[in-house]
């Protein structure tokens, strides 16, 4: 009834899951090496990056033009760098989430690390935690890793974070494209 190999997938997926929500404490450092964006016209006239010259901190700046009247889904995928020199990627993490359902939460109380993630961002942001999303000037400031948000099974290594805020409901269009190059280092 159960193929041994869904079996497997599913405590596979299970143990992923508790050490994604166990996350780590034994990060060293994490550094932004390079951050490319694209964004949607029509919605948004801004969307830049900054990092600071140490690479440590990231500031954010979205200009949004028209209010986003549907949620706003984030999908992210990690990549973690095959060989030294080249510039492949293996993905070791997915995770598609419904931001507005996530922020709907409140602060603080769902406990996945997205939860966390996401309030410590907002912490730095002038970003509403609420939808619809209205139009209007944001920004995220100082956006910098937190020892306890690197998930456990996350190694050493050169990793590209590719995300995408996107609406599902129409038609999946893309409002920002962000992908970052970085740097991990575990004690
Ligand atoms: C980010 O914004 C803060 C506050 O405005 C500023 O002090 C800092 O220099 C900015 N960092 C970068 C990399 O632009
Ligand atoms: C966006 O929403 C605000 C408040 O709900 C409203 O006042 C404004 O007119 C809306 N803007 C557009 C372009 O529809
Ligand atoms: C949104 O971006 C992703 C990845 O960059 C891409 O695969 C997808 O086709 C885009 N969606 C649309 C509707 O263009």
């Amino acid at each position: 009834m159960f193929p041994l190999r869904s079996v497997l997938m599913f405590v596979l997926t299970l143990c992923l899951v508790c050490r994604f929500l166990e996350g780590q404490k034994s990060l060293n450092v994490l550094l932004f090496r390079k951050i490319v964006t694209d964004h949607h016209r029509k919605f948004i006239s801004l969307y830049e990056v900054a990092i600071s010259r140490d690479h440590t901190t990231v500031n954010f700046t979205l200009n949004l033009v028209r209010n986003i009247t549907a949620d706003i889904w984030l999908r992210a995928t990690i990549g973690q760098r095959v060989s030294k020199n080249g510039e492949s990627y293996r993905d070791v993490f997915t995770y598609n989430v419904n931001l507005c359902q996530v922020m709907g939460r409140g602060k603080g109380k769902g406990n996945s690390l997205i939860n966390f993630w996401l309030n410590s961002i907002l912490r730095h942001s002038n970003m509403p935690q609420i939808c619809p999303l209205k139009e209007g000037n944001y920004y995220m400031r100082n956006i910098r890793s937190e020892k306890e948000t690197i998930p456990r099974f996350i190694r050493s290594g050169s990793f590209r974070i590719d995300s995408n805020a996107y609406v599902r409901d129409w038609h999946g269009a893309n409002l920002t494209v962000t992908i970052a190059y970085v740097d991990i280092k575990m004690k």
